[in-house]
């Protein structure tokens, strides 16, 4: 059986092992859009990029057994917030991890006090868009539709319809 999990705030100290979670999230991209290229050449350097451009995000990591293997983001704007971004180590996921990571965000976006809160995902991440869907994001927002001027008509994948119309995502 494995050990127990805490979720506890972020401290400095979990700076490095949040820069390899970043680097799985970067990993799970790359999968998704077969697309190497995404994340550049240093993909954990996109955690110390995050914290400063959202120096003032709620920040926690999942912990067992002395190993930080989970991370979530709290982005606040007024009453509005933003889970941004969840991530658990490859090896620990299916676990209950990501949901004890969102469920305490959630937890502390009400106690501010916040009217919506937000992911989101990429559209081709049906495994997160499960899983938030499971947490109660149930309400479709803002979509972003994309005019892609970089990539051939290849690099993306037939199949959603909204408001009737064909989208590839
Ligand atoms: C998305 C992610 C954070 C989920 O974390 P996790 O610890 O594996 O998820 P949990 O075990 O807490 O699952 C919670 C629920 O989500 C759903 N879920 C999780 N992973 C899923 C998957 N691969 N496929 C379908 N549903 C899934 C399940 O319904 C599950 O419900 P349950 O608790 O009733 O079984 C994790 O898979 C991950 O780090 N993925 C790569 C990074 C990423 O895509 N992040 C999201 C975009 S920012």
């Amino acid at each position: 059986m494995s050990s127990p999990v805490t979720i506890r705030p972020f401290e400095e100290q979990d700076t490095s092992a949040c820069r390899g979670l970043w680097a799985e999230l970067t990993r799970s991209h790359r999968a998704l859009y077969d697309d190497p290229s995404i994340g550049g050449d240093d993909p954990g350097s996109g955690f110390d990029a995050y914290v400063d451009e959202f120096a003032g995000a709620h920040k926690w990591v999942a912990e067992r057994d002395g190993s930080v293997i989970g991370f979530v983001g709290l982005i606040l704007r007024g009453r509005q917030g933003e889970i941004e971004p969840v991530v658990v180590s490859f090896d620990a996921r299916g676990q209950g991890i990501g949901r004890s990571l969102v469920e305490t965000a959630v937890e502390a976006a009400r106690a501010e006090g916040v009217d919506q809160l937000k992911a989101s995902p990429v559209a081709r991440n049906s495994h997160a868009i499960d899983f938030f869907h499971s947490l109660g994001f149930t309400a479709l927002g803002h979509v972003d539709l994309l005019l892609d001027v970089r990539h051939p008509d290849t690099y993306w994948q037939r199949g959603e319809r909204l408001a009737g119309r064909d989208f590839d995502f």
